[in-house]
């Protein structure tokens, strides 16, 4: 709020996601849906904003997937474009421009933007030592070179991180590297390419942040703090790769703009793309002001690189604010798109039609703001029936079906008001005030608290006033609480189209509104009386416990395969000989009777005939055979265990399973029936 200034228009971005995947419900509580909330709110407030985003299309994740399904980049971009577009659509995110960075446009427009750099002499040309394929005859990006991490020995790091210890590499670091692509031996070649001197703009940075913007958030301020006073390094904004833009000068053939230097241009080859004519208001009048929102790992592209960029060129206006969020967690697991550990938008849409609003809210109700945050299908249940359902949807309904009750739908008048009605008036102005105050200082989760106590005070009211009661003794009174019912209806019409545009259209449509504004907010006079209203319709639907145990039980596959995909045996233990392995004496025998162990729910009580008096064992299987399955199979135990006690039943050695990669027991027996009592060996 330290910026009290008056903007004549707000140029609003959403980053660009990388088209090599659908968008999931981390980037939509984290960038989506706040954008959303924020441009809807000022364009009731009917000032001059526009929504801009578009897909990320270059970079080497891209050109990886591409390889890995056997088809090109642009086949992949082309697929994940048109599924984020319709997607984001399908959830009412109201971009007035939502474009590619494959588009001529962009190209031309990044493209411009480095021979504008080139000529003024911004960078700096190196040359460097990089790894190349000479089989594939291609240089390797460090995704492409896989080798053993100097800190922990995993076999299979990358040349930029070793997923593993999660140590951040170069890809010289790696210990016997090799080309992803061929598995070749790759060699070191000189290669040159240009670099943007950030530390160049390094105190220009220090002012505009440090000193001019501390009222961003404090991860935003923090982060760019901590990375200013590390102190910034020249950084290459060129590679050598084939998918992605030509850098546009002689000599640089084979060589494309580095991802990050093309993406964030993609926010003005889209508003040229909307405007041809009238783009530059939004870029470099300093009468407009620029809101990129983005997650928290995007920060130091948004506030240092792209900044540093813009200034490199001239002319342009940068962002006044970078309301950047944490991560969203799923079920209390980091949300990854390689592991699909994901609630995905598409299948969302899919599996819960014409529910838009209830994602929109519960991921707006958990917003990343301040820390990770955690997303689970139980507290989406909970928050649709206690409530959407309970609370908006109720106040709403009663409202209406009363008013086709008493009044056949017409807006009744109004009499004198009593004390119930002025104090939920009196609140609801002091609510208003507060939920635009925070949805301009970007605290979303604050502001639909907000909207959400304005539908509890109607609610509240029409509780208080039981005008159902009254229907008998004082329709006057009763004409009174519904007029006003409804006037807080209209109202809420208007305070939730930023947050539930769906759900506040619907209401506007039953309440027969045809405008809505802001400044409306708080008026009791918005419908006349006499004036019709529809039949009411549910604007919420409880979600049954079957939908959620559906999800749940996604997720629970989900996790088993990931478990299985990802099985790789342990390292072999030490050496040992043969004498200890003759230390251990064990041998077969028959399962003659099984039962579960009582207030156990792991273990079985087996049995065995070990060709000698017979002998019992306790056995932590219970989960994975029923007692009568194991009656008559021959398996191997260790015999020279010292008897212990488990749950009150002594057993007398070790029965030998497999244990496999989700955790699941195998019972081990031979494999051709023998003598009970021998011994293996
Ligand atoms: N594609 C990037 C990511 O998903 C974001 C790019 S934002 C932009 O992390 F500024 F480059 F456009
Ligand atoms: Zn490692």
């Amino acid at each position: 709020m330290a910026q009290e200034k008056k903007f004549k228009r707000t140029l609003v971005t959403t980053a660009l996601p990388y088209a090599n995947g659908p968008v999931h419900i981390g980037h939509l509580a984290g960038v989506y849906i706040p954008a959303d909330i924020y441009t809807r709110y000022l364009r009731l407030r009917g000032e001059d904003v526009i929504l801009v985003g578009g897909s990320d299309e270059h970079g080497v994740p891209i050109t990886i997937k591409a390889q890995k399904e056997g088809v090109t980049p642009q086949d992949i971009v082309d697929r994940y474009h048109k599924l984020i577009k319709e997607s984001m659509e399908g959830l009412g995110i109201s971009f007035d421009v939502y474009s590619r960075t494959t588009s001529a446009i962009h190209r031309r427009t990044a493209s411009d933007f480095f021979t504008t750099l080139y000529n003024k002499g911004e960078f700096i040309e190196k040359t460097s030592q990089q790894y190349y394929d000479e089989e594939a005859d291609q240089w390797l990006a460090d995704r492409y070179i896989v080798g053993t991490c100097p800190h922990c020995g995993n076999e299979r790091a990358y040349g930029d991180q070793c997923e593993s210890c999660g140590t951040s590499l170069n890809a010289t670091d790696l210990i016997d590297p090799h080309s992803a692509i061929t598995g070749n031996v790759p060699v070191l070649k000189e290669t040159k390419h240009w670099y943007m001197p950030l530390d160049k703009w390094e105190p220009k940075l220090r002012e505009w942040i440090l000193e001019g913007h501390k009222e961003w958030r404090a991860n935003v301020y923090g982060q760019c703090k901590s990375w200013l006073e590390g102190g910034l390094q020249p950084r290459a904004v060129t590679r050598d790769l084939n998918w992605g833009i030509p850098v546009p000068i002689e000599g640089a053939e084979g060589k494309v703009l580095y991802v990050w230097f093309d993406a964030p241009i993609g926010y003005i080859s889209n508003t040229q793309e909307l405007l041809p004519d009238s783009w530059e208001r939004y870029w470099k009048d300093p009468e407009s002001r620029i809101i990129h929102f983005i997650g928290k790992d995007n920060i130091v592209f948004h506030c240092l690189i792209f900044p540093a960029m813009l200034m490199a060129h001239g002319g342009y206006q940068l962002p006044d604010n970078v309301p950047a969020n944490e991560f969203l967690n799923l079920e209390g697991e980091k949300i990854s798109t390689s592991r699909n550990w994901a609630v995905w938008l598409h299948e969302y849409l899919a599996d819960f039609p014409g529910k838009q609003d209830v994602l929109r809210y519960v991921l707006t109700a958990n917003a990343p703001e301040a820390k990770d945050n955690d997303f689970t299908w139980r507290d989406f249940q909970a928050r649709n029936n206690n409530e959407l359902v309970a609370i908006l949807g109720n106040f709403i309904n009663r409202a209406l079906v009363l008013t086709h009750k008493y009044f056949g739908g017409k807006v009744p008048p109004r009499h004198e008001l009593a004390d119930q009605e002025t104090t939920a008036l009196a609140e609801f102005k002091d609510v208003k005030e507060t939920l635009g105050r925070n949805i301009e200082t970007f605290h979303f989760r604050e502001a639909l608290k907000d909207a959400m106590s304005l539908a509890r005070i109607g609610n509240k009211y029409l509780a208080d006033t039981e005008p159902w009661k009254l229907a008998k003794t004082d329709m006057a009174r009763v004409e009174t609480i519904l007029h006003v019912a409804l006037q807080i209806a209209a109202n809420l019409a208007i305070a939730f189209e930023p947050f539930l545009p769906f759900s506040a259209a619907r209401l506007r449509a039953m309440l027969g509104m045809d405008s809505v504004n802001w400044d409306k907010l708080g008026d009791i006079d918005i419908l006349p009386v006499g004036h019709t209203i529809e039949q009411p319709e549910l604007l919420f639907e409880k979600i049954p416990d079957e939908d959620i145990d559906r999800q749940m039980q996604r997720l629970e596959r989900i996790k088993q395969e990931n478990i299985v995909n990802n099985f790789t045996p342990k390292a072999v233990a030490q050496p040992c000989t043969f004498d200890d392995f003759l230390k251990l004496d064990i041998r077969v025998g028959t399962v003659t009777a099984c039962e579960k162990v009582k207030k156990a729910d792991k273990l079985l009580q087996l049995t065995i005939d070990d060709g000698l008096k017979g002998r019992t064992i306790v056995s932590g299987i219970a989960k994975y055979y029923a007692p009568e399955d194991l009656v008559g199979r021959q398996v191997c135990f260790i015999a020279n265990f010292p008897p212990r006690k488990l749950k009150g039943v002594e057993s007398q050695g070790m029965v030998l399973s497999a244990e496999d990669a989700d955790g699941r027991l195998v019972v081990i027996g031979p494999h051709g029936a023998v003598r009970p009592g021998v011994q293996v060996k």
